[in-house]
């Protein structure tokens, strides 16, 4: 054979799409399983496009050729070449067989992708990830999204080091071999492309649950986990139940094998992965117990499990034509998830949680270097493409459609989508035809939003004519900077909105021209660059309450008044624009402090909450989120030469004037009464009021110090469960007192044992603010417990550290970008996906003050100037330094 010479990593375009030249219509896998050495054989059933001529090309990397055969014969040297990433075979014909044997080293594979080891090599189990390009780290194939295949499965273990076997598919057999070896076999009937493959072997417990589906098909769902966490996956196993019923009821979409498999490991780059009938998790977001879970963290796994579920429809039965469709599966299933989750939970609050999201995460990725559309144009690494973008604002487009459609007409398009792509592997063009198809009506307008980056802006100004009786809105729209070439044609940008009198009543709305008002909320889409909507009735100058709900995903820009906020903030009936009008106010408020500027906002804020605070009607969680301002990082985004240091203290001094007008004594009053409620009940109100009472402790904290701390270590002793518990040791940590070393110490010791609530510990002191948190997190590496082998615990400390913790990470010495890219260098060599990830956290540096900005710049170069930096890390790296 001859080698070939190595590639440079080339760029991957969208416009240079081609349909395979070879496709596998079905493949039989045979895996002999080792820790050291697993050796596969592979079957391919080979179908060529007539209409091309190319030699067949499979994808392989990192994987040892054994054996090579065509047609049964096996291949002369000369009659196939490999350079390490792609084999080249000459002879294949139309209806070919060709069978490889190759050898993987699962525990020497610490990029966790193909093949690999969970845990010691004593006692871990073997496991696989493929998507987006891990398959071909474990067999020879073209290892594309638009490649489907049935898959047939055998494996073959050691019994006693290996006794549970599973793969994606029915099982189909199993049995016993010589030397205390066994098999199973496992028959996926669905074709699926190769990113959906996986398989799991090891010592694994599981907890089972027959379900019965609408369509009257039994299947078996099984959890499984190793033998100290299976205690820990009744929660998931009642979510995924939840999930399916949701699925079937709201969508009609029927689960189709007769098992349904999930698996939690603690080893994962990512969240979770919905290989077609055996489910991997991250431990995350699959374990739950009072004792070490938080109510936030069990929404998540709720999430997350069905988010993996609802990709058996929104992905797998209809899969992507190539990666740069990432966003049909990601960002249509992202929006059921939450679709799903505002059904199980509270809607308003599910909604200010995701754009809080979107806000932290999405825009100020949409506003710097690594910006890019949710339809990518193009990419070296798909892996650096899971983005915000792609999840996140991606389902936020979705939820622009089913908005524009409304709730029947969205089911009758996603009917005909799904019907019409099942078994196919669909574009974004397919998704849009099919819901406007199927409602008569174009939404290919929408395809714009998919291809440009950056966030949009909606520029909104009323004038009211008392004389005409008129109130006339003005809507605008503008592209940003970095949007692109194809920005230049206006959005549609659905607008719901709503008008409110002085008094605080919704106004009947009634457009000029129009026979019948609509009542007093209504969507009008901006399909131009500007547009003037003319309300007639109006006697006085009335509120606009704008993009209720958050119906389009921009910025908008509105001159409201302190008052006209404060009015907004005690009335608006629409949860999410309540909470919207004060996180605006609070962010004027803010302004207030930072520029000594005089308007009234920040008392308008501090009175409107006050008056909130002492309203007995409101929700606690509601009232809870609403006495938090905008985070560090979203104020960041609203300045031009960012000091991260400064935000952070000038909003510490906005939560200390909100407390002191609170009071002192009510903070606590109110903080005692919710706390003799403790319980670790999941219903609403007790999370609730876990919620406010994690709140008011933060605001006594800001504005008492002294009084909160007591509290503090009274609740994280006494707490019923990691909500308090967790709440009480970030103050106590902040405190910096001898009480939160004690409380630290005490929780380490508590805790050794649970990986899941020990990254919460180190989690807690990469966020001290501040000068504090660089040796910290220096001195934490040092613990026994940490390892740059761990993905969680990578994230746990250097993750938060550089990307939750602003005023830690951005230090006016620049020392944390040295540190960073020290780390960054040896996690490369491990792991280039998590590797990846962390880079990004360098985001933004063009927009902080010139001090920062040169000490970032020159940390960067100088990585980017390393030799031999992985394809994931140098395309982030190169991306950012621009
Ligand atoms: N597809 C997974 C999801 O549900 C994410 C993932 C991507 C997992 C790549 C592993 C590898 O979002
Ligand atoms: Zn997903």
């Amino acid at each position: 054979m001859h080698a070939l010479p190595q590639q440079a990593s080339p760029v991957i375009r969208l416009r240079d799409y081609q349909p395979p030249a070879w496709r596998v219509e079905s493949i039989e896998l045979e895996v002999e399983l080792d820790i050291d050495a697993s050796e596969i054989v592979a079957r391919l059933q080979l179908r060529r496009d007539p209409a091309q001529s190319l030699p067949l090309r499979l994808d392989g990397e990192n994987l040892q050729l054994l054996s090579i055969a065509l047609d049964g014969r096996a291949l002369d040297a000369e009659a196939y070449r490999y350079d390490g990433c792609v084999l080249e075979i000459d002879g294949a014909r139309d209806g070919s067989m060709l069978e490889t044997r190759v050898r993987v080293r699962p525990a020497a594979n610490t990029a966790l992708e193909g093949l690999y080891l969970s845990g010691p090599r004593e006692s871990g189990f073997l496991l696989t990830q493929c998507e987006a390009e891990g398959f071909r780290h474990i067999t020879f194939f073209p290892d594309r999204p638009d490649v489907l295949s049935t898959y047939t499965v055998t494996l073959r273990a050691d019994r006693a080091r290996f006794p549970v076997l599973l793969a994606g598919g029915n099982p189909t057999g199993a049995g016993e071999l010589e030397g205390g070896r066994h098999w199973a076999r496992f028959v996926d009937p669905h074709p699926k492309p190769s990113y959906l493959f996986a398989l799991v072997a090891g010592r694994l417990e599981h907890l089972a649950r027959d379900y019965r589906t609408a369509d009257g098909r039994a299947v078996q769902l099984k959890i499984w986990a190793e033998a100290d966490a299976i205690g820990r996956c009744g929660y998931a196993l009642d979510a995924l139940e939840r999930a399916m019923r949701w699925d079937e009821q709201r969508y009609g979409r029927n689960y189709d094998l007769d098992v349904f498999h999930v698996v939690a490991t603690h080893d994962f780059n990512m969240g979770a992965m919905e290989n077609k009938g055996l489910n991997i998790f991250n431990a995350k977001y699959l374990l739950a117990d009072p004792d070490s879970t938080t109510d936030d963290e069990y929404r998540h796994v709720e999430a997350v499990v069905a988010h993996e579920y609802f990709h058996n429809w929104s992905g797998n039965r209809v899969t992507c034509r190539d990666w740069f469709q990432l966003s049909l599966k990601e960002g249509l299933t992202v929006f059921r998830e939450q679709s799903f989750s505002a059904d199980m939970n509270s809607a308003p609050l599910k909604r200010i949680e995701d754009v809080a999201l979107l806000r932290r995460a999405q825009f100020p990725e949409d506003a710097g270097p690594l910006a890019h559309p949710v339809r990518p144009a193009q990419y070296s690494e798909i892996n650096n493409f899971y983005t915000a973008t792609v999840y996140e604002k991606g389902a936020e487009l979705v939820r622009m459609l089913a908005g524009r459609l409304g709730a029947d007409g969205f089911r009758r398009g996603m009917d005909l989508y799904f019907e019409r792509n099942d078994g196919r592997a669909a574009t974004l063009e397919d998704f849009l035809g099919a819901l406007g198809e199927a409602n008569g009506t174009d939404l290919l307008p929408y395809l714009a939003w998919y291809g440009q980056s950056g966030t949009p802006r909606l520029r909104a100004q009323g004038h009211h004519d008392a004389a005409r009786r008129e109130y006339t809105l003005k809507l605008g729209q503008h592209a940003p900077g970095n949007a692109g070439p194809s920005a230049r044609t206006p959005l549609p940008i659905p607008v719901k909105l709503a008008l409110f009198a002085s008094d605080g009543r919704m106004l009947p709305l009634q457009l000029a021209g129009e026979a019948t008002d609509a009542g007093s909320e209504r969507v009008v889409v901006l399909e131009q660059a500007e547009q003037a909507l003319v309300f007639t009735g109006v006697e006085a100058p009335p509120v606009p309450s704008l993009l209720r709900g958050f119906s389009a995903p921009v910025i908008l820009e509105c001159d409201y008044t302190p008052a006209e906020l404060a009015l907004l903030l005690a009335h608006d009936p629409d949860g999410f624009n309540r909470w919207e009008a004060g996180q605006l106010l609070a962010a004027r408020a803010y302004e207030n402090l930072r520029d000594g500027s005089t308007d009234t906002s920040l008392q308008a804020w501090c009175g409107a909450l006050a008056r909130l605070f002492a309203d007995d009607g409101m929700d606690d969680a509601l009232l809870a989120d609403l006495l938090t301002p905008p985070g560090e990082i979203e104020l960041a985004e609203r300045e031009g030469a960012v000091d991260p240091g400064r935000i952070h203290q000038l909003r510490q001094a906005l939560q200390r004037t909100l407390a002191e007008r609170l009071g002192a004594d009510a903070l606590e009053q109110r903080y005692r009464t919710l706390a003799a409620r403790r319980s670790i009940a999941l219903d609403a109100a007790s999370q609730a009021s876990r919620r406010l009472s994690r709140r008011l402790l933060e605001l006594l904290e800001a504005c008492a110090s002294e009084r909160a701390l007591p509290l503090a270590a009274a609740q994280y002793r006494d707490a019923p469960g990691m909500t308090d518990r967790l709440a009480a040791l970030a103050v106590l940590a902040r405190g910096q007192a001898d009480e939160g070393e004690r409380a630290l110490a005490d929780y380490r010791q508590r805790y050794a044992g649970n990986a899941l609530a020990l990254d919460k510990w180190f989690a807690v002191q990469a966020q001290l603010p501040g000068l504090a948190a660089l040796p910290r997190v220096m001195r934490l590496e040092k613990d026994a417990a940490f390892t740059l082998h761990n993905p969680n615990r990578v994230q746990s400390l250097l993750g938060t550290f550089v990307r939750a913790n602003p005023s830690g990470f951005h230090r006016a010495d620049g020392a944390a970008y040295r540190f960073l890219t020290e780390r960054l260098g040896e996690l490369d060599a491990l792991n280039p996906q998590v590797a990846a990830r962390l880079a990004t956290a360098f985001n933004g540096w063009q927009r902080l003050e010139p001090g920062r900005r040169a000490l970032a710049q020159a940390a960067i170069a100088e990585l980017a100037g390393r030799a031999g930096l992985s394809r994931n890390l140098g395309e982030i790296i190169g991306n950012v330094l621009n």
